[in-house]
């Protein structure tokens, strides 16, 4: 079969974050307003955009054995590598891999351009970082489901030394408020009752003297508009108004995702996180003062160089201290061209592995006691999607737990439920219904 020219149909596989995730969303928005049509077969598509992350190294290679498989059972496809990998590696990936076009996350509205170039013969390369440049480049929000993610702020300026985002998503910017305002209802106008915003570092968001606790007072205006949720923060910014905006906007969700890394204040220096375990702890503090029912995630990152077994067990003292509801936990990757990555005192596989799991089997313990807590609980619950027994509906608790339930209820519906028992991995509910008054 012949490379096509011109790909009539496409498909975008999204490996990162959820902002990389939002980004593959675009992306197939973009391809589709040029006529082109989405499939769910790779193996089937004339185009396939491999939207990447490199936060670390498994997640980097996974790109490249997804290029041979590809090449191997594929309709010969044109294919874009998009996202992190994209930035970091530049051309390289074309040296390495064959493929057709490079395009990093922050210049992905040229894409029909570089589909054009490729199907030329061209390499179509782009990793250009225009300043917020895509955003007004890209159509309008279509039909979307009932959560939706919504990009406010890019990039980083923290660098911590094990992270690659800085390099890959470049430095701290904020999208203005009318453009916000107006994407916001526009993904309602579509069909979202859940907005999440999105930032590498969300709540450093800013536009003049507003704050995002300011941007999530005026979206609790757009009537439709149900639930507020936002990720990822950092703790540096957790300002005031973003924590009275937990006191006072109903339809922010009683949730909050505030990574925290390590536990012992030697290592977090090294990680150059900027906050102690002490000012971190008092943020939560403040943050429960608001809003005493908010659950707790965080992420965590186990065998940093030169953490020393004391210095683990501060990461496991401040879990017990703190209580997460869920957490994301990871064995440290050295990446290249971060600081970390040349420090000395590399710590052993097999020394990463037993951490990780003892990290995990503290945090299990946690999400099973706080998922226990809430049996009894009478809550919201927005239906997301069908469940896999008859009658049987999926969705989220205001504190991000999965729920499934027997209900009438349809996707996008918001249900009274009462939690009756609690899984590993999700929650049962009954409906409850309505008294007539
Ligand atoms: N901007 C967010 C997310 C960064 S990436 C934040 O600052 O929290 C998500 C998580 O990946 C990080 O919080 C960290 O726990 C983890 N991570 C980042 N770099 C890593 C590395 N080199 N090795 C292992 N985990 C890493
Ligand atoms: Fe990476 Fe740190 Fe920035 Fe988060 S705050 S994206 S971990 S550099
Ligand atoms: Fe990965 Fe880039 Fe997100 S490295 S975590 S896709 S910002």
């Amino acid at each position: 079969m012949t490379k096509p020219t011109n790909p009539k149909t496409f498909h975008v596989k999204s490996f990162g974050c959820q902002m990389n995730v939002y980004d593959g969303e675009r992306m197939t928005e973009l391809m589709a307003a040029q006529g082109m049509t989405a499939t769910d077969d790779a193996n089937a598509a004339d185009l396939v955009v491999l939207n990447t992350c490199h936060i670390r190294e498994k997640a980097t290679e996974k790109v490249y054995s997804d290029i041979g498989r590809l090449r191997k059972h594929g309709n010969d496809p044109m294919i874009a590598v998009a996202g992190c990998v994209a930035q970091a590696e530049g051309v390289e990936i074309a040296h390495r891999a064959k493929v057709d076009i490079v395009v990093g996350p922050q210049a992905y509205h040229n894409l029909p351009d570089l589909v054009a170039k490729a199907s030329r013969g061209e390499l179509g390369l782009d990793t250009d970082m225009p300043v917020l440049s895509k955003f007004g480049a890209l159509p309008a929000r279509r039909k979307v489901g009932p959560t939706a993610f919504l990009t406010v702020q890019e990039g980083c300026d923290k660098f911590c030394t094990y992270c690659v985002v800085p390099y890959t998503r470049g430095a701290e910017i904020s999208r203005a408020w009318d453009a916000l305002v107006d994407e916001a209802k526009a993904l309602v106008d579509a069909g979202a009752k859940e907005i999440t915003l999105l930032g590498q570092n969300v709540n450093a968001w800013s536009d003049g003297d507003r704050d995002l606790g300011a941007l999530i007072r005026e979206l609790d205006r757009i009537p439709g508009l149900a639930r507020i949720r936002y990720t990822t923060s950092h703790p540096n910014d957790m300002t005031n108004g973003l924590i009275d905006a937990h006191r006072d906007v109903e339809k922010l969700m009683p949730f909050l995702h505030l990574p925290v890394q390590a536990g012992s204040d030697r290592i977090l220096k090294a990680m150059n996180r900027s906050h102690s375990r002490d000012s971190y702890l008092r943020i939560l503090d403040r943050v429960r003062a608001a809003r005493p029912d908010i659950a707790l995630s965080g992420d965590f990152i186990v065998g940093f160089p030169g953490e020393t077994e004391a210095e683990f067990e501060d990461t496991l003292s401040l879990i017990d201290e703190v209580g997460y509801a869920q957490a994301f936990s990871f064995k440290y990757s050295p990446r290249p061209g971060t600081p970390a990555a040349d420090m000395d005192g590399q710590i052993a596989p097999e020394v990463m592995d037993d951490r990780l799991q003892r990290l995990q089997a503290a945090l299990n313990r946690d999400q099973a006691a706080f998922n226990a807590a809430s049996v009894g609980r009478t809550c919201q619950v927005l239906i997301e999607r069908k469940g896999k027994l008859p009658g049987q509906m999926l969705g989220k608790s205001p504190w991000l737990q999965s729920i499934h339930l027997i209900t009438d209820a349809q996707v996008g519906d918001l249900v009274e439920v009462e939690i009756v028992s609690a899984g590993p991995n999700s929650l049962a509910g009954i409906e409850r219904v309505k008294q007539a008054a």
